[in-house]
């Protein structure tokens, strides 16, 4: 007999995405820095693929939302480019053709009975921000970045009712100053905490200005999404637990402690004054950070990091949070092998005991989760559909766990997969595909994968349950 799973009523089952990598770059103001980088090196994207084009979401936008609903979803995340809606960053002036055209996708996703999350920033900065400030190292950015939070607030406000200021806002750390994923590619630990601590800034003064503003009072609310990846020691040796205490304080609590303490933990102050690279900070901040805690989170879950005491001597004395701990390569662990990524659905259930146990059980849900697979058009079958049972199965499996953590009290209000529809993927572009739908790269044309009937089959028996 089928095991009986447990997801609340009202449930959201739903698909999240982001504008830079459906949208293309059609008709904007500004490049952000991946229309750039990917404009002046092509070859370090998957087939030389940009964000030029992407899967032309700016023109389709109509038909995508209609399939998005055809395979039972009920609600459906994106973001909002700044780089597209302002025109003058300095002044927060608005590009009016932009301004309807989210307005148009706003209210299609309304129209089509879906609930829209919107979130505000997916690595996207606009690159003269960069240039002319320093981007996200300048704490003028982030006051220009609360500009076009607000006009996002005054423009959709009664029409979005979940609001998220970034997603995985560590990720900028790590793409841009840590491990060359982003554009600039630097390699600086120091300007890495400070952009860290920028960007926790960034989305406190967002949430400030939305409550100010009173654009709760439509009901709506206000949170972050972070890519919560459990830390996992290789033993209970103290060193290993050290080493994987301190990944955690950088990679996780760094932004969950400041979104929903409303400080920064007292592990991670001292880690950073030992190695003598504490952020700058004004006066006002601890104020703001203690006042603007976030109303939910969306958690992001893709694979565990593990971690083992540092093996190797550290040659350089440069501040550099991997010099602290290694990551351990578990003998025998389940791999993605197109994205080499581990799969390991257990860690849903160990994220919502954390979150129930440690941060108050604040409301939270899955803002992303999927499996990226290379050339799926090896599994089409003769009536031209991607029999992706591996998809299937890997959201089977999560979903399990994350049901059994709702019957032990998690307060988890919804899942999204990633991605309802194949899209662009920063350096990979269209390498490995995560959607429900397919997208033919050659005709833009959509098809439901196997994993499209599935999931609307599998939301029907939930909702009937
Ligand atoms: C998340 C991001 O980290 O993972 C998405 O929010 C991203 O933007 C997704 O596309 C999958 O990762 P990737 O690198 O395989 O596209």
């Amino acid at each position: 007999m089928e095991e009986k799973l447990y997801f609340p009523k009202n449930f959201l089952w739903g698909g999240a995405t982001s504008c830079p990598q459906i949208e293309g770059s059609f008709n904007k103001p500004h490049k952000s820095v991946f229309d750039y980088w990917s404009s002046i090196e092509p070859e370090k994207f998957f087939d030389g693929v940009g964000s030029d084009v992407t899967s032309d979401f700016y023109h389709r936008y109509k038909e995508d939302i209609k399939l998005i609903k055809s395979i039972g979803l009920n609600s459906f995340r994106t973001s909002i480019q700044w780089s597209r809606l302002i025109k003058n960053l300095e002044t927060g002036e608005v590009d009016e053709e932009n301004v309807l055209f989210y307005h148009n996708v706003i209210d299609e996703i309304l129209d089509n009975g879906l609930i829209p999350i919107i979130n505000l920033h997916h690595f996207d900065l606009p690159v003269e921000l960069y240039e002319k400030y320093g981007g996200w190292e300048s704490r003028k950015v982030v006051d220009m970045f609360v500009l076009f939070a607000k006009k996002c607030f005054e423009l959709y406000g009664d029409k979005v009712k979940y609001w998220t200021t970034f997603n995985e806002p560590i990720v900028v750390v790590e793409g841009q100053y840590l491990y060359k994923m982003h554009y600039p590619c630097l390699v600086d630990g120091e300007k890495a905490v400070q952009v860290l601590y920028n960007l926790n800034l960034a989305s406190a003064k967002a949430i400030r200005e939305f409550r100010q503003g009173g654009f709760d009072k439509y009901g709506s609310k206000i949170g972050i999404i972070l890519n919560l990846t459990p830390t996992y020691p290789r033993s209970d040796s103290k060193e290993d637990l050290e080493a994987s205490e301190i990944a955690d304080e950088f990679f996780n609590k760094s932004f969950l402690e400041p979104d929903t303490k409303g400080h920064f933990s007292k592990k991670f102050i001292e880690f950073l004054e030992k190695h003598n690279v504490l952020f700058k900070q004004e006066k006002e901040d601890n104020k703001i950070f203690k006042e603007n805690i976030v109303d939910f989170l969306g958690i992001n879950y893709y694979f565990p990091r593990r971690i083992q005491a540092k093996e190797s001597v550290i040659e350089d004395d440069k501040f550099f949070p991997d010099n602290y701990f290694d990551y351990y390569d578990m003998p025998n662990k389940r791999m993605n092998p197109y994205r080499g990524w581990e799969i390991y659905p257990n860690a849903i259930y160990d994220i919502a005991m954390n979150i129930k146990e440690n941060y108050n059980n604040i409301p939270w849900y899955i803002s992303e989760n999927g499996m990226g697979v290379e050339n799926e058009a090896r599994f089409l079958d003769d009536s031209g559909v991607i029999q992706d049972d591996y998809r299937i199965e890997f959201y089977e499996e999560h979903l399990k766990y994350l049901s059994d953590a709702i019957k032990d009290g998690a307060n988890c209000f919804g899942f999204h997969c990633w991605t309802p529809i194949d899209c662009w993927s920063w350096c990979n572009a269209y390498k490995n595909r995560y959607g429900y739908i397919s997208v033919d790269l050659e005709t833009q044309k959509r098809t439901i994968k196997k994993s499209g009937y599935w999931i609307k089959n599998f939301i029907e028996k939930q909702n009937n349950n």
